[in-house]
């Protein structure tokens, strides 16, 4: 990978000293996408800097889940025309979800002729290339194609904390949930080999990680397009071995296949974190369906039920997607009632956007803008009051935490997650970062909790 052979060119024709900025929208696929696009570009030599201002290339790596995601990164790419008109060598690079959706990456371009570079979501190998070609090539170049040979135990990429890591463990998805752009723009499921996945781990753990979090859209079926067929609860098994490493998350896990094999998991392996996300999207019996999320509501709260018959305190979030179409005030009651049953410690609230080219965009009976935002409303006073009773139970307690940085809302403070995936603010020294340390829990909020080191 590293001998790339457009390295070497590239190097001769960028301007000494080359500076790049990059913004990236939407999910941890598309951060860690970004981490690896970072790793490129220094090993072109050039300098990575915040403010886009001083940077002669420019990567606007973007997400196309809902239209809020889509305006804001278009938003961006239209705010740098002025740029570019003063400044004509700016690289102006877009990559991402966006130049994925089927059909817009002509219009794209036609509406933002500054576009120097425009690439998908699983090509960055091509970077190097793509951006020789932009010095000789007088129009757009277009590379979206799939290539998907990031499957590599070299798998390279810049961290955003010394001490915790992203991990890839598989690309794409199979589900076509009828509202959700992401099986158009991330291609078919493709799982990487456990033994590459387990080597690139024990590498990051030489380099000072703690934590993992492996991605995937659907890490249940992390496995099936192997030739030698596994499942995610062995690649979970083989983690666990990894001496050194202290915490593995993951991120997300579709109920339809979240399996009896894997709740035994969160007893059996000792580094495997205390925390789920399991997105339920809603609780109406009739929305499930049309999402066509292949699961009730009882065989999820029956699932639920036997992850807290465990009894190991593990936390709970979700994703929700208030107004789907023809979702009625019945239809989001049954949701109110799932959440009051499941009782979760986080909640991420979406308001339903329809994206071009699903099925449910093309529904006549889409809800209204204000019943959306009224339910929304109801929804997060009603998870606000739970997450806050939740918390509760810490107080006075001794928790360890893993410490990630300086607090953003206070520089005198520390912060950083519980292994339950709770913030945890608390005076300390920076030296800290990075270690796992006791917290006595003396404040209790919604989103954190404030304690002392003990
Ligand atoms: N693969 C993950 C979700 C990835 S997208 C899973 O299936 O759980 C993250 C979240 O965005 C989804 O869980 C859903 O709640 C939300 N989402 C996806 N498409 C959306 C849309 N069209 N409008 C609103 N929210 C959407
Ligand atoms: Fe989208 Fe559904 Fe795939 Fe998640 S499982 S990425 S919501 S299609
Ligand atoms: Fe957005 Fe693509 Fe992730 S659409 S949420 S960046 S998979």
């Amino acid at each position: 990978m590293l001998d790339n052979k457009y390295n070497e060119l590239v190097k001769e024709i960028i301007p000494k000293n080359s500076k790049y900025a990059i913004r990236t929208y939407g999910c941890q696929m598309n951060e860690h996408d970004s981490e690896q696009v970072e790793f490129f570009l220094n090993n072109l030599g050039m300098e990575k800097v915040e403010d886009y201002n001083e940077a002669n290339f420019i990567i606007i790596n973007t997400c196309a889940i809902r239209g809020t995601a889509e305006n804001k990164a278009l938003g961006f790419l239209g705010s740098l025309k002025n740029l570019k008109r003063q400044n004509p060598n700016l690289k102006i690079i877009v990559s991402g979800c966006l130049p994925k959706v089927d059909g817009t990456f002509e219009d794209l371009i036609k509406k933002n002729r500054h576009i120097d570079i425009l690439i998908g979501t699983s090509n960055y190998l091509s970077l190097p290339e793509l951006i020789y070609r932009s010095y000789y090539e007088d129009k757009t170049i277009v590379d979206i194609s799939d290539q998907y040979d990031l499957n590599s135990a070299e798998l390279n990429y810049n961290r955003m904390y010394k001490h915790k890591s992203f991990v890839n463990i598989m690309y794409g998805c199979n589900n076509f949930c009828s509202y959700c752009i992401v099986p158009y723009t991330r291609g078919r499921e493709y799982s990487r080999e456990i033994t590459d996945i387990v080597k690139e781990i024990e590498g990051l753990v030489q380099d000072g990680v703690k934590e993992v979090t492996l991605l995937g859209q659907n890490v249940n079926s992390y496995g099936k397009s192997l030739t030698n067929k596994t499942d995610f609860p062995s690649l979970l098994k083989e983690i666990n071995k990894i001496e050194g490493l202290e915490r593995i998350r993951f991120m997300t896990s579709h109920p339809k296949d979240f399996s009896d094999d894997l709740i035994k998991a969160y007893a059996d392996l000792d580094k495997l974190s205390k925390q789920l996300h399991l997105p339920v999207q809603s609780g109406s019996n009739k929305v499930l369906k049309e999402m066509n999320r292949k699961y009730t509501r009882e065989a999820y709260l029956e699932k639920i039920n036997k992850v807290k018959a465990l009894d190991m305190d593990i936390s709970l979030s979700t994703d929700i997607i208030v107004g789907f179409p023809g979702e009625t005030e019945e239809d989001f009651e049954d949701t109110l009632n799932l959440i009051k049953a499941v009782e979760y410690d986080s909640i991420f609230t979406f308001l339903y956007s329809p994206r071009e080219g699903t099925p449910a965009a093309k529904r006549e009976d889409q809800v209204p803008h204000e019943i959306k935002m009224e339910r929304f409303n109801r929804l997060m006073d009603l998870t606000n009051e739970i997450a806050y009773k939740k918390n509760l139970k810490y107080k006075d307690t001794v928790v360890k935490v893993l410490v990630d940085e300086v607090s953003k809302n206070n520089p005198e403070y520390l912060s950083g997650r519980t292994d339950g995936f709770k913030t945890v603010n608390f005076a300390g020294d920076q030296d800290l970062i990075g270690k796992i340390v006791d917290v006595k829990i003396e404040k209790v909020g919604t989103f954190s909790l404030d304690g002392k080191l003990v």
